[in-house]
Order: structure tokens, then C-alpha cells, then sequence
């Protein structure tokens, strides 16, 4: 695997006219935990996804927090500005366009950090369980940029409220933005898959 500024994995395009994925994985996760929804959700893309370098007892994450849901937000804006530029170095060294972020819970919020502080790095975002990264972001121009948000209605992490306003605020940055809530906990289910399954079908024509 080339040396870049994160652990990560890379898996090239079999379809060259399906967008490149950013995978980025939940608390706790790693490099492989989405490369099989990646596959699943838009065959034939790139695939890259690296591993978050924070360690919370033990477990890779893509910011520090302070409490569940509680962000230090210094340190989300350092990392997201990181990882822009690591999909910087990795187009070059692999080629890509921009890619479309797919991240879950922690790896969805940094790639709402990333939509709202690094624009150019994302050419759109699925967003599973995201919430605010930031209380206080810049204004983004997101013109031309897909979002999906899946979230939760009975998510015990996420009030409906905060994934309501991350929503708003995307769509505010003119982000075109599609927002499900669906009767389900902070998991995936099948109807997350089937709505990214819809999704990614149209990024690909
Ligand atoms: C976060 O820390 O990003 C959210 O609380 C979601 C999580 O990773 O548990």
C-alpha cells in the first residue's frame, strides 16, 4: 500500500465512470469496517478509507471528543482540515476525482466538518447518523454537491433536533440535500441501505 499521511486502504476503480468513495468508519472502527458497503452501495468505485488517529480507549476515531456528543471542537477542525488534505495526496498518488464521502457516526461527522470547512475536498456526502460537528462553521458554498442523510428517529445519540439543523444547515450552504429519518436506533438497517442503494445509482449515470 502506498505511504500516505493515514493508514489506509485503496481498492481501484473496475467501473473508471463511478465516483471514488471515502469510507470512513464509526468509533471504534478501522480502514476495513466499509469497504463491503462501499462495494455494495456503488460497485465498481474506488475505494478509499482510512483509519481515524484518534485513540479513545483503544478505539480509532476521526476527532477528539469530550463526552458523548460533546465535541472538542478545535480539534474537529484540525482533523478535518487533515484529512482534506490527505484525499488531496491520495488523488494524486491514485488518480481520483473528488470523492463522495459514505461515513457512519463519527466518520459521518467529519465529513459534515470536512462539507462545511474543506468543500473542494467532497464532491457530495451520504451521511449515516451524522449530528453538528461544529456549533459555529463558516458558510460553505455546497452548490452542485449531493447530501444524503440517513438518521434515526429513536437514536440515543443523536436528537432528531441536531440532525434536523446539520440537514438545514447543508441545504442553507445550497447543498442538494436528501434527509430520511427513519423509525430506528443509531444502527444501520436494511432502509438505510435500500435509500443509499437509490442514491448512489444516480451519482453513477
Ligand atoms: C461522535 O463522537 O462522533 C458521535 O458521538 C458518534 C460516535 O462516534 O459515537
Amino acid at each position: 500500500m502506498t505511504e500516505l499521511s493515514f493508514i489506509h486502504r485503496y481498492e481501484p476503480a473496475s467501473e473508471p465512470a463511478r465516483p471514488p468513495l471515502l469510507l470512513l468508519h464509526g468509533t471504534g472502527g478501522d480502514e476495513t469496517d466499509l469497504l463491503a458497503l462501499g462495494r455494495t452501495v456503488s460497485p465498481g468505485s474506488a475505494l478509499l478509507s482510512p483509519r481515524g488517529k484518534i485513540l479513545e480507549n483503544g478505539m480509532p476515531r476521526f476527532f477528539r471528543r469530550l463526552a458523548e456528543g460533546v465535541f472538542d471542537e478545535e480539534d474537529v477542525r484540525f482533523r478535518a482540515n487533515e484529512l482534506a488534505d490527505f484525499v488531496a495526496e491520495a488523488r494524486k498518488a491514485y488518480g481520483l476525482e473528488a470523492p463522495i464521502a459514505l461515513g457512519f457516526s463519527n466518520g459521518a461527522n467529519i465529513a459534515a466538518a470536512m462539507l462545511m470547512l474543506r468543500p473542494d475536498a467532497l464532491a457530495g456526502a451520504a451521511l449515516l447518523r451524522a449530528m453538528v460537528p461544529l456549533q459555529d462553521a463558516p458558510k460553505a458554498d455546497l452548490t452542485g454537491k449531493r447530501v444524503l442523510m440517513v438518521s434515526g428517529l429513536m437514536d440515543p445519540i443523536i436528537p432528531v433536533e441536531n440532525s434536523n439543523r446539520l440537514a438545514a444547515s447543508l441545504s442553507e450552504s445550497s447543498a442538494d440535500v436528501q434527509h430520511e429519518t427513519l423509525p430506528t436506533g443509531h444502527g444501520l438497517s436494511q432502509t438505510d441501505l435500500q435509500l443509499m442503494l437509490k442514491w448512489f445509482a444516480v451519482s453513477g449515470e
